[in-house]
């Protein structure tokens, strides 16, 4: 197989960039450079394979082909035909270019998309004598091109389907949060198989079910299909060889790790349906109950948790009494514990009256969260008025 050593970049969710690094890093990738929103790295066809199939932060994988400096659209054109795109992909396959931009010059980006989607067609059209048809629902090859003030870069998408669908997911909840946001989050709270885990408004499962996935090593993409394999360039027997390796290091979880709870019905049913197709149908200890009713599960553990986030009158009001019930109920009883609340309301620690160790700015697609840390240990945490931060 191709030992070339490729450039990619790796989007992911904003605030999680530092995280990723880390574990591209881990996995091996060389030249591991944090971006605003995302992570450039160096690897063969082959490393992109691993990092699709065990990159749990990541949103995608994309390989880069080329870039070139341009000043007009022609210039854009120029570098698009130049590239020999007949090298990665045939002219049967359904293509779409996707143009993204940041301090571009250029009036109209949809006009960009146009003249990248002619330049492949007639690159093909000379080397094969016929051009590619263009389909932007279900593409076999989705060219992504990024634009910043000069220079236009090319990347082919071997991701696919984002890579934040692991497959478990068939029952949604209410409000989940992306998979790989999840998996960020238990990895900027350091979060490793030997500290008991409870999320107790789980809604869906999503961070205990990320979290059974890390705990049992489970390679979050082993169960799907990815772009790369619709590439020229694709190893059937590397990715089988990969397959192998990654199921082979899947080890069983420890009894009593990982708790979760919710007060709704329909959130119980749901997530564990979705364990269940997770392969973690036992792994999580599953509990219907108000959160302000029910003790903590350990000594000592991280709670990490999603909580409701009211946008409606009514259910702003019932928040508002809840909040400071919930801080009562951590100071109570889980000292020794520490509390990771990811959530969009950023005067939440007001709310509990408990003064965060540590605010980390997420986005949850565009809304700006945070995630704040506080470390309960008794006596320590009453804050002196309600409503600073
Ligand atoms: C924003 S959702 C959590 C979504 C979850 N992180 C996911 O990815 O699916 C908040 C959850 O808190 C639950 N909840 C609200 N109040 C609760 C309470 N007092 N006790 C337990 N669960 C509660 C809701 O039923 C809902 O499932």
């Amino acid at each position: 197989m191709d030992s070339t050593n490729h450039a990619f970049f790796a989007p992911c969710p904003r605030g999680l960039e530092a995280v990723l690094a880390e574990e591209l890093t881990d996995l091996g990738a060389a030249d591991v450079k944090a971006t605003a929103g995302g992570v450039a790295f160096r690897g063969t066809l082959a490393f992109g394979y691993r990092v699709n199939l065990q990159s749990r932060i990541a949103s995608r994988i994309l390989l880069r082909i080329a870039d070139g400096s341009y000043r007009d659209e022609h210039d854009v054109y120029d570098a698009a035909n130049a590239i020999r795109w007949q090298d990665w992909f045939t002219p049967q396959q359904r293509i779409k270019v996707k143009v993204s931009a940041h301090h571009c010059p250029l009036k109209s980006l949809d006009f960009v998309t146009l003249r990248v989607k002619d330049a492949v067609c007639d690159r093909f059209q000379f080397a094969r004598g016929k051009r590619p048809t263009v389909d932007t629902h279900a593409p076999d090859i989705l060219i992504a091109v990024y634009l910043d003030a000069s220079t236009c870069t090319f990347y082919l998408d071997t991701s696919g389907e984002p890579l934040f669908k692991r497959g478990w997911r068939k029952s949604a909840g209410e409000a989940p949060i992306r998979e790989n946001l999840a998996a960020g989050i238990l990895r900027l709270s350091k979060w490793t198989a030997d500290t008991v885990l409870y999320d107790p408004m789980c809604g869906s499962g999503t961070f205990v079910i990320e979290a059974a996935l890390m705990a049992s090593r489970v390679a979050p993409g082993i169960g799907r299909h990815f772009a790369f394999e619709k590439l020229l360039s694709f190893d059937t027997r590397r990715l089988n060889e990969l397959r192998t390796e990654l199921k082979a290091m899947e080890i069983p979880i420890k009894p009593g790790l990982i708790h979760a709870a919710d007060d709704n019905a329909h959130a119980i049913t749901s997530i564990k349906a979705n364990l269940t197709i997770a392969g973690s149908g036992d792994a999580v200890t599953l509990q219907q109950g108000d959160v302000l009713q029910l003790p903590a599960p350990a000594e000592s553990g991280l709670l990490v948790t999603n909580p409701p986030y009211g946008h409606r009158m009514g259910e702003a009001e019932s928040l508002r009494t809840f909040y400071p019930q919930f801080g009562d109920h951590l100071k109570k009883h889980f000292c020794g514990w520490t509390v990771q609340i990811f959530t969009a309301d950023l005067k939440l620690p007001g709310q509990l009256r408990l003064a965060p160790s540590r605010r980390v700015p997420l986005f949850n697609g565009a809304i700006e969260c945070r995630l704040f840390e506080f470390r309960m240990v008794a006596g320590s945490l009453r804050k002196t008025r309600a409503g600073g931060v």
